[in-house]
């Protein structure tokens, strides 16, 4: 059990905290491709790590997460008009491009020539951005310490091969992390699913039903730890693992001649320090996902929060 000093140092995660420095280290998944398929379409208003921002796919293209409001008054961008390579304010009509430089002052269009560092004085938050296993990932960090996209199994597959999909949990990232890695509860809160959610859903649960008292075992990696759950089963062991990567990355364990996927697992991404965004991904490595796959994997809500 934490005490409190330790729950709270690891579930601050606004920008300043050693937790939300930490996280603004890593790739973070901030949306889904299919949230931001059309150029110029409806952009997504996102919080992460405290931060209020808005994701958008410019009229050429381009992925843009900036910060949600206009530098002049403060108007919420959600409202303008994604067209011409930006999003123009609807106040008064300001435009930012998808790296948060001001290209268009609109209601003094002599501003930006006349005035000296005007555009980087009027430009707004911009982070970069990248899309890979069907998910639009930012980076939050320092420019300097911008690491590599992270080579993710399910990043590399064709496009097909995975599913993603997200929801919000009305608890801090550690509760749902917590969740995740605790293997015990598999054997009572997934005890009444019907028969059909079993062969598609978790791997092995007629070992997990079976014996409710597994033997938990931790084991530390480079990448973060391996968590083991030991459960007898006619005579043997069965032991179920799941892949923790830092800072909030799971893959959950998955039989290989399941129909189902090949792999898959969550990541839990702060909106803030009591709410989540949890990003669900599936995939296979062999062939695409077929409908039954696409279609269990897509009961889980997309949400898109105000
Ligand atoms: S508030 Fe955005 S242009 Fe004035």
């Amino acid at each position: 059990m934490l005490r409190k000093d330790e729950n709270e140092l690891l579930t601050r995660v606004g920008p300043g905290t050693p937790m939300g420095d930490l996280f603004r280290r890593f790739w973070l998944p901030a949306a889904l491709s299919e949230e931001l398929a059309e150029p110029g379409g409806v952009p997504v208003r996102l919080r992460i790590l405290g931060e209020d921002l808005l994701a958008f796919r410019d009229s050429s293209g381009r992925i843009g997460i900036i910060e949600a409001y206009c530098s002049h008054r403060q108007a919420p961008l959600f409202f303008g008009r994604n067209e011409n390579c930006a999003i123009q304010c609807p106040y008064h009509g300001w435009r930012f491009d998808v790296n948060g430089e001001c290209v268009e002052v609109s209601n003094s269009q002599n501003y930006l020539r006349d005035v000296p560092n005007a555009k980087e004085r009027l430009a707004i938050v911009a982070y970069p951005t990248h899309e890979a296993g069907e998910i639009v990932w930012v980076y939050m960090g320092p420019p300097e310490h911008k690491p590599d996209f992270p080579a993710f199994e399910f990043t590399g597959v064709p496009k097909g091969y995975c599913h993603a999909s997200r929801w919000l949990q009305r608890s801090n990232w550690l509760q749902g992390a917590e969740g995740e890695i605790d293997t015990s509860h598999i054997s009572f809160a997934h005890k009444d699913l019907s028969s059909e959610h079993e062969k598609v859903g978790i791997t092995g649960l007629q070992y997990s039903l079976a014996d409710s008292s597994p033997v938990l075992s931790i084991k530390e990696t480079d990448y973060g730890f391996m968590s083991g759950s030991r459960r007898n089963y006619d005579g043997k062991y069965f032991w179920r693992m799941t892949q923790w990567m830092a800072p909030m990355f799971s893959l959950i364990p998955r039989a290989p001649a399941d129909d189902f996927t090949s792999g898959g697992g969550r990541a839990w991404v702060p909106v803030d320090d009591n709410n989540t965004i949890t990003f669900a991904y599936n995939f296979r490595v062999d062939r695409p996902l077929s409908n039954r796959s696409f279609n269990s994997s897509r009961k889980a809500r997309i949400f898109r929060h105000a």
